[in-house]
């Protein structure tokens, strides 16, 4: 009761005083005029100090609504760990983030801030929200229409808490599955990952279109409660990352150790020929550059051993004047510290001058404000380099409709983890599920008896991966994803009250003949002939056999989450565990058939597990929709998810795409594209 008293007050207050734009007093200020001319007109009317800002992002963290003030910060963050302080809802964020805001428009020009996040699949920063597939189950559905709704849905709910930025689709081509990072990508083919991740860029800047249209139909029905009505709803800005070859990277040529965990590949270094690293990881960028990417983010990584963010070729020459990108180029995460200068202040102005327009420094603004001034001043860092930053920043502010539409979209509060949303979440799960074998164990039928274990079969946590809730996510706590559905809820959604289902995470099941209740259960409620038929059928055969105590047995089983280096590995770091193999081997008799869902961000080596499993899914990490893994099994959808990796059978086959050696090759189990249909 008291916290939903909290709620209602804090969502009272903000639709009270909504963030309203500037009067159109000044050129800059009036949206008929052209972009051009707005920015101009505001460019000349900015201090040295008022443009800085702009270059700025800072974390939410770390920086005070009165530090966005004075420092005139131009943008924000929240990092991987970073809700708001209190509460992690809607309504605190909304109102976090209108604190910024607020203090933005505060200064005497007004420059709305740009607040940014990772929704890499979803809001995943908030709880409720709709939680989608990690981009690498993604790959595997491999269906641009599905990512361009993804895109759009993911922008309504992160525009219903006045968040515009979103820090995706990464759109690196991965050549090598031991990085910590595959399961963020969208795979190893460029055309895959050029032609998915462009939908997405279109669907989320495009998304709040869809919006627009519905809140028209709403208030010609008198329905439509937005304080902002009547104004167009912003244009969100998507973030191709990391710029470039970060999935290249070279394992063994990372090895920092941040956070208790030694890197191996993740801000490593990519390597060999110019035309290479063109040919397989420039295309994604091109694809983002045709669809209207509104930023880059540069990636950690170097290229024959020169770091990206120092990469003046790269970044001017190749990604500006060949490729023609007018939008913003974006630093990684306190990414400067890494290049080859002396002192923080010159590897400030390595950056700037490269190309990079905006800073993410998000402890340090203060610290990268007094030294760009003292670089301006020296001229290490010229007004015209200034300018033509600032003015990218601004024109996107413009082109983006934040003057006119600075604050949260109340209209888009309802679909926040809405049944829509969570639909098409589901279906992008049924449409990722990859069928590796399947020996007449699938499909499931109602009226089975199904034994369930593994860790992963009821841990939302763990289905959900890297980039949920906290950086390197959770696992063990469902609370904490409101709404959502593990697996194990799926399969008991989809299976009904006839399918019976006993569910140990460690595989220990009583003998059902103990359980007569449960039969007596099976029969009252299954309520067609066919079912009782099945459940009759399934209890012959468990009587003949005698020693079975189900139809099948599903375990479910996989990677903890990670992100970043924290999920980088050796190859005998992608092996199942002995403790996964031996609750695969207790489970095994028990049942007549074995079925073997993998919850994971790459591929994983088999062993045993290969031959002791008679139909092996793959449901990478599916988010909060677990239902969806439990449609395909059930056979309510077809298996199309196809392999957006090859799969090793053993260590030796894990090597670098695209280029494996024949003794890699010949140590497959599946080639990418592999999939059953049934
Ligand atoms: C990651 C980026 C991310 C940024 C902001 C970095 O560590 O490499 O992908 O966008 O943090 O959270
Ligand atoms: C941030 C990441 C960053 C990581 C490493 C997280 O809190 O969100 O962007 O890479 O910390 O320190």
């Amino acid at each position: 009761m008291k916290g939903f008293a909290v709620t209602f007050t804090l969502t009272m207050v903000l639709s009270a005083i909504p963030l309203t734009a500037q009067p159109n007093d000044l050129p800059y200020r009036d949206p008929r005029r052209p972009v051009e001319e707005r920015v101009a007109d505001l460019l000349g009317r900015m201090s040295l100090a008022d443009k800085l800002g702009q270059m700025v992002m800072g974390g939410r963290d770390w920086v005070t609504p009165a530090q966005v003030e004075t420092q005139r910060l131009g943008s924000l963050l929240s990092g991987g760990d970073s809700p708001p302080p209190a509460p992690n809802n809607l309504a605190g964020w909304t109102a976090m983030i209108q604190g910024y805001q607020a203090a933005a428009l505060s200064t005497p020009l007004g420059i709305p801030l740009l607040y940014g996040i990772d929704a890499v699949h979803g809001f995943g920063a908030l709880p409720g929200a709709t939680l989608f597939p990690h981009q690498v189950g993604l790959a595997a559905a491999d269906n641009p229409d599905l990512m361009r709704r993804i895109g759009q849905a993911t922008a309504q709910e992160l525009a219903a808490v006045g968040i515009y930025w979103n820090f995706a689709p990464m759109v690196a081509v991965v050549d090598d599955i031991r990085w910590g990072r595959a399961f963020e990508s969208l795979g190893a083919d460029t055309a895959r990952v050029s032609r998915l991740a462009a939908a997405y860029t279109g669907g989320f800047q495009q998304g709040l279109e869809a919006l627009d249209q519905d809140r028209e139909r709403e208030r010609e029905r008198g329905q439509d409660q937005d304080p902002n009505r009547g104004q167009d709803l912003p244009r969100p800005l998507a973030t191709a990352k990391h710029y470039l070859g970060d999935g290249g990277v070279v394992f063994g040529s990372s090895h920092f150790q941040i956070r208790g965990a030694w890197s191996r590949l993740d801000r490593g270094d990519t390597q060999g020929e110019e035309s290479v690293l063109l040919a397989r990881h420039l295309p994604p960028y091109q694809a983002q550059v045709a669809a209207g990417v509104g930023a880059v983010m540069i990636s950690y990584s170097s290229w024959n051993g020169v770091r990206m963010h120092g990469h003046s070729d790269l970044l001017q020459g190749v990604l500006r004047r060949q490729m023609g990108f007018t939008g913003l180029v974006v630093s990684d995460w306190e990414a400067l510290q890494f290049l080859p200068a002396t002192g923080f202040d010159q590897q400030v102005a390595m950056a700037v001058n490269a190309g990079v327009d905006v800073l993410m420094e998000p402890a340090r603004t203060a610290e990268v404000l007094g030294i760009l001034q003292a670089l301006a001043s020296s001229g290490q860092i010229a007004p015209a380099r200034i300018d033509e930053a600032v003015a990218r920043v601004l024109r996107l502010k413009f082109a983006m409709g934040l003057f006119e539409h600075p604050g949260a979209v109340a209209a888009a509060g309802p679909r926040v983890g809405s049944a829509d949303h969570r639909a098409l979440a589901r279906e992008a799960v049924r449409k990722s599920q990859v069928l590796l074998k399947n020996q007449g164990a699938l499909p499931l039928w109602r009226g089975q008896r199904l034994l369930v274990a593994g860790s992963h079969a009821d841990d939302l946590g763990l289905q959900s991966g890297g980039w949920t809730l906290v950086w390197s996510g959770f696992q063990g706590d469902n609370q904490r994803l409101p709404g959502a559905t593990t697996l194990l809820a799926g399969l008991r959604e989809v299976g009904g009250d006839s399918t019976l289902i006993d569910y140990s995470p460690t595989g220990d099941f009583a003998d059902p003949r103990a359980t007569a209740d449960a039969d007596t259960k099976a029969v009252a409620k299954a309520d067609d002939k066919d079912e009782v038929q099945a459940d009759a059928k399934a209890d012959a055969d468990i009587d003949g056999k005698g020693d079975q105590k189900a139809d099948a047995a599903i375990v479910v089983v996989g990677e903890p989450p990670y992100s970043e280096w924290l999920g980088d590995r050796d190859a005998e770091g992608l092996r199942l565990t002995v403790e996964d193999q031996a609750l695969i081997a207790r489970v095994r008799p028990q049942a007549r058939k074995l079925i073997l869902i993998l919850v994971t961000g790459r591929p994983l080596i088999l062993d045993q597990a290969l031959d002791a499993s008679d139909a092996i899914v793959v449901a990478w990490l599916p988010g909060s929709e677990g239902a969806g893994v439990a449609d395909t099994l059930f056979g309510e959808a077809p298996f199309t998810g196809r392999l957006p990796f090859a799969w090793p059978r053993d260590v030796s086959g894990i090597g670098p795409a695209p280029n494996l050696s024949p003794a890699t090759e010949a140590r497959l189990l599946f080639p990418e594209g592999f999939g059953l249909s049934d």
